[in-house]
Formats: C-alpha cells, structure tokens, sequence
C-alpha cells in the first residue's frame, strides 16, 4: 500500500512516526475514517467539517486545508486501486520529548492510510449484527473523535466475547452509543429514535446523511435516549458507520428484536443511502 505522512506519499513499510509522537505517548490526536465506494468517497464533506471541529476542540490546528486532505484521499485511492473499502486519517499534535505539556510551535502529525473492506454485499443486512449491552465507560466529550479508544476496544473484546458484533454502551440507564457506531430503534408506530447530538456521543456521518434522507422521505424521527429495555421491546433495531453505512440489528443481549429478522425501516433506509452513495 501507498501511505501519506506528513507530505510524502511513501510504501507502507517506509512510513514511520516518531516514538515521541504524542499520539502514541498520550492519546493526543484526532480521527476520522470515510468509506470508498466505487472509489468515490462517501459523506466527506461532513467527515472534513467533523476533523475541523475535533482538532479545533482541542486547541490544535491542521497543518494542511480540508481541500488538499481530500485531494490526498482520492490520490490514495487511485494509487492503491481502492473500490471499496476505508480511508483512515490520524492526526496527532506532533511529537516531541515527553510532557504532558506541548510546545505552542510543534508540527503536527498526519497520516492517512486506505483500508479494503466489502462495505455494500455484506452478510450482516440479511441476517443481522447482535449487540450485547456494556457500560459506557469514556470521558465526558464523546462528540471528540479522538484516539483513545481503550473503553471501546474493551467494550468490543467483551462482546466479542459473548458471540455479539458491536456493544452498545448505556450510561445513567440509556444507551449512548455503539462502540463503533451511531445506535437506532424503530418504534411499533413506525419513527426512528435515536439519541440527539452533544457530548455524549460522536456526531456521526452516517447519522446526519441517513436522517437527511428520512426527512426528505417524511418519515418521524425522534432524537432522544432510549433504554436497553424498548429497544429491546422495539420492533427493528439498526445502526450506522462510514464503516457499516446503515445494519440492521437483531438480537440484544441475546434476546431477538422483533422477529429477529432485518425490518422493513432499516431496508428502506438502507436502500435510500445506497441509492444516494451512487
Ligand atoms: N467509528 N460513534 C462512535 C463512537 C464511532 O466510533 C463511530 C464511527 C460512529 C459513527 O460515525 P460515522 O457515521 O461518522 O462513521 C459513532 C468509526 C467508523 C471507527 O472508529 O472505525
């Protein structure tokens, strides 16, 4: 694979960052991962105005404009060939002698690297991913794409665990948010809840363009907590990532949401994103 770091486009194995590198010392950086389809790039703009907002929240700057990032994506995916799969993109406040404190003038890390992976014929929308339910064990400022991601790479291992694909993770008895991903109900009379937007959760992609797309279609969202109990009492249960786009989710903690079979909403919403990806 052909990498970008820090201005250069450079094989894989010749790319390096230094041990100083606060991302690696501290958890000082920043994320974001945007799908390729057909080798187009999926929801970027609203992936280039949440780095801008992360990185500004806390206090660094992008060495380089969101314009030329998203030059360097599509350079990375013609490069590496890439029709479907991932773009990964890390940026760290940069390395230098290890302090908790960082020098005003430091250059800033970054890095992004294309990832295959089948996003669209996946196994998961006909039989559906299951959930196990965990604590939601992060910081309070979740709307921070950032790299510490140790309560979620814990959550997925005990999941994992129980034979489940993502964890839900549920803070003052309701659900936050997948470990990976935005989380979804559909009700018996039809609307779509999920929680609202803030510190709670990662302002997702995925969510904004799905909800877009449902509102144009006219149909009842309510953006709101919800419990493990009515989701679990909920006929469809879905969730959505750049990684995913939109998968339905059929069993909780074991137990089948609905019939246990993807619902009639999530198709119509999977259909609607597929349909405006392309
Ligand atoms: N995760 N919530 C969390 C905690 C996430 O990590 C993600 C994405 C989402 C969905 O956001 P979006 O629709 O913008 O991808 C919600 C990425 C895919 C990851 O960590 O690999």
């Amino acid at each position: 694979r052909i990498v970008y770091l820090n201005g250069a486009f450079l094989p894989e194995n010749e790319a390096h960052i230094s041990i100083f590198d606060r991302g690696f010392l501290f958890g000082d950086g920043i994320y974001e991962v945007t799908a390729v389809l057909d080798g187009k790039l999926i929801d970027s703009p609203l992936h280039m105005t949440r780095l801008e907002r992360s990185v500004r929240e806390i206090g660094g700057h992008l060495p380089i404009s969101t314009d030329e990032i998203v030059a360097i994506e599509k350079r990375l995916v013609e490069e590496n060939n890439l029709t479907e799969g991932v773009i990964y993109l890390q940026y760290t406040r940069g390395a230098e002698d290890r302090n908790f404190l960082y020098s005003e003038n430091l250059e800033p890390t970054l890095l992004l690297f294309t990832q295959e992976k089948t996003l669209e014929h996946v196994a998961a929308v006909e039989k559906g991913l299951k959930v196990k339910i965990v604590p939601d064990q992060r910081w309070e400022r979740r709307d921070i794409k950032t790299v510490c991601l140790l309560p979620q790479v814990l959550a997925k291992r005990i999941a994992k665990a129980e034979g489940c694909d993502e964890a839900w993770m549920v803070e003052d008895g309701f659900v936050t948010e997948g470990a990976s991903s935005t989380a979804y109900i559909i009700t018996h009379d039809d609307k779509i809840v999920t929680r609202g937007n803030g510190t709670a959760i990662l302002p997702g992609c995925t969510r904004l363009a799905v909800l877009d797309l449902a509102r144009e279609q006219g149909l009842t969202i309510e953006e709101r907590p919800f419990t493990p109990e009515e989701a679990m009492a909920a006929r469809e249960a879905c969730l959505t990532s750049a990684s995913n786009f939109i998968v339905p989710i059929t069993f909780i903690d074991g137990k089948p949401v609905g019939d246990g079979k993807p619902g009639a909403m999530f198709t119509r919403l999977r259909t609607l994103y597929m349909d405006n990806a392309r």
